[in-house]
């Protein structure tokens, strides 16, 4: 699938993410160092440490937040109402055409 993910730099990147790797959206982000290594998925992704957030462009793509998710970014800085942990969102394909920028750090 096709993402757009804007990097704290505020550049633009076309990405492509494979569906069938059983990848999160930061591990993806991570791949293609989209940010500085060690700056994002800090807690390998247990939803416990809040340096995977992005802001959601297109939310309707995207199921709710479990609860640890929403726990998580009700302590974390930055949040904003369309603010997700990238962590909590597998890549499958109905996340075509999704719109995110990174959190700042
Ligand atoms: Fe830590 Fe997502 S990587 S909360």
């Amino acid at each position: 699938i096709t993402l757009t993910i804007i990097d704290r730099e505020g550049v633009k990147h076309s990405i492509e993410a494979p569906t069938d790797m059983g990848m999160n959206i930061m591990e993806v982000i991570r791949s293609y160092e989209l940010v500085p290594e060690g700056t994002i998925g800090v807690c390998g992704g247990m939803a416990m440490c809040a340096s995977c957030q992005c802001y959601i462009s297109n939310e309707e793509l995207l199921n709710e937040k479990n609860l640890d998710e929403d726990m998580m970014l009700s302590e974390a800085f930055y949040v904003k109402d369309n603010s997700r942990l990238s962590c909590q969102i597998p890549v499958t394909s109905e996340l075509e055409g999704l719109q995110l920028e990174i959190a700042p750090q």
